[in-house]
């Protein structure tokens, strides 16, 4: 029987219930209730009700004086651009990611960025010993840096630690290591990470420290003790990369000094973590010429902007019926598609075995990755390159019209960070009749009204067809 001052608590998504079960009645998930002890609560190292309390909360006018507290730089460009323009003093930052993504050599180099433009910054380490650590910092070239470094799991002990040293910036990695002894639960439950999370949030409010949390994301992609972090901190990136891939992505999800869509990106390489001036060529491979058969899609996943490759085959059948397969993309919507183009262009795949594949192993389930598809489809069937420097979105109706579709600045605003000059789009709605072409943020807009505007520029000879 378990203990009568038990609850069980949701790893998923924080529901309390007070029994076991085996599914969670929230959130649906699985196996993911676990005991823990009902002394645990937020800010359990606050003093205990009715303890002497300080005094009442002091209210201010909205007008107050203008405060511009400089940011805090870590010297690392696509860091500080993704957290708005650098670190904030008196704030808390979520950096979430998969093990073995990078997290603590980013937090490392951006934690040794800041000491040596003369900030006071700790950095301190649940996961690895101290000589780990100063392993890295030397492989990384920068064990000369001033960051003080302590390993410690105890959250009493190194809050104690951090108010003697005072620092202007902390590192912690990670949430999930530390524990609170005012809470029963074992360390990395949903109950400790929130407790341990809110006493540093705390204290950087009230020491004006910028504190980085590390958290881990579990199999799900949630950060364990999850949205509870995400609430308690001022902002959340989250660290990407594909496996057996170089290229990593800072991405901004949740941010109170700045944008959202912003993305920075590195490579992993021998000496850590490297900025990359031009991104482009990490994902297609060198930014040059494309075969034919290949478009990119300026797609949204979520909130998340993401251009993805979508690669078309039409070769000749075989046998007397042609294949049609489609990876990573919906096979309906590629019958569709396919039809669109035969009645509304007067392209003929017939005979032909269509192949339809998205890259990286994604898969694509907005609307408006028609173009991009009916884009790639053209142009493997003429076998002419489509405009290397362009990508393309808009959803196509099956009178062969182009919809417009949501988040175009986003979109934009991604193919322009990722160096792309063009972007085939839909007409903007409410727009001229007749389709034009616009500049925004340093992308050229071209305007496809119908799908064969589009079939046009994927069969037009490349020559003409380029600047
Ligand atoms: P790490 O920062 O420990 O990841 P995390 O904290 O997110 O778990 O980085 C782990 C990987 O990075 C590891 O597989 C080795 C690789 N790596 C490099 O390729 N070059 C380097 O200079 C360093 C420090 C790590
Ligand atoms: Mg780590």
């Amino acid at each position: 029987m378990p203990k009568s001052d038990s609850i069980f608590v949701c790893q998923s998504c924080g529901a309390i219930h007070p029994k076991w079960l085996g599914k969670c009645e929230a959130c649906g998930s699985w196996n993911t209730l676990q005991e823990e002890g009902v002394r645990a609560a937020p800010g359990a190292l606050a003093a205990p009700v009715g303890a002497k309390r300080g005094k009442a909360a002091a209210f201010v006018d909205l007008i107050g004086e203008a405060h511009s507290v400089p940011r805090l730089k870590t010297g690392i460009a696509e860091f500080d651009r993704v957290c708005g323009g650098g670190l904030v003093p008196a704030s808390a930052l979520l950096v979430g990611g998969d093990p073995g993504v990078g997290k603590s050599t980013l937090l490392l180099q951006a934690a040794a960025g800041a000491a040596r433009g003369g900030a006071t910054v700790a950095y301190v380490t649940g996961e690895e010993a101290e000589a780990q650590i100063q392993d890295r910092a030397r492989r990384l070239g920068v064990a000369q840096a001033p960051v003080k470094l302590a390993a410690e799991t105890d959250l009493r002990k190194v809050l104690d630690g951090l108010k003697a040293l005072r620092p202007d910036l902390v590192v912690v990695d990670s949430i999930q290591t530390l524990w609170s002894d005012g809470i029963e639960s074992a360390p990395g439950t949903v109950t400790q990470v929130r407790a341990c999370a809110h006493e540093l949030a705390r204290f950087a409010k009230k020491s004006g420290a910028c504190v980085l949390l590390v958290g881990h994301v579990t199999k799900d992609g949630q950060i364990a003790g999850p949205r509870v972090v995400e609430h308690l901190v001022d902002a959340v990136v989250y660290f990407e990369g594909e496996r057996g891939l170089p290229y990593r992505i800072l991405r901004a999800v949740k941010n109170r000094f700045g944008p959202t869509d912003e993305i920075g990106v590195f490579e992993m390489g021998e000496t850590g973590l490297m900025e990359t001036p031009n991104p482009s060529a990490l994902f297609l491979g060198g930014g040059g010429e494309r075969p034919s058969g290949s478009a990119v899609f300026a797609g949204v996943e979520g909130t998340r902007p993401l251009l993805v490759e979508v690669q078309a085959l039409a070769a000749p059948a075989a046998y007397g019926t042609a294949r049609r397969a489609a990876v990573g993309a919906d096979s309906a919507r590629l019958a569709m598609i396919l039809a669109v183009l035969e009645t509304r262009c007067g392209l003929s795949f017939a005979g032909r075995d269509v192949y339809l594949s998205i890259a990286g192993g994604l898969r694509i389930t907005e609307p408006a990755a028609d173009l991009a598809v009916a884009a790639a489809l053209a142009s493997a069937l003429a076998d002419v390159p489509l405009d290397a420097d362009g990508v393309i979105f808009g959803e196509i109706a099956l009178s062969g019209e182009i919809r417009p579709v949501g988040r175009t600045e986003l979109r934009l605003k991604e193919a322009q960070k990722l160096g792309f000059k063009t972007a085939y789009a839909p007409r903007r709605e409410g727009a001229a009749d007749k389709a034009g072409s616009r500049e925004k943020g340093g992308v050229r807009v071209r305007e496809i009204a119908h799908i064969s505007d589009l079939a046009a520029l994927a069969t037009a000879p490349a020559e003409g067809r380029r600047r």
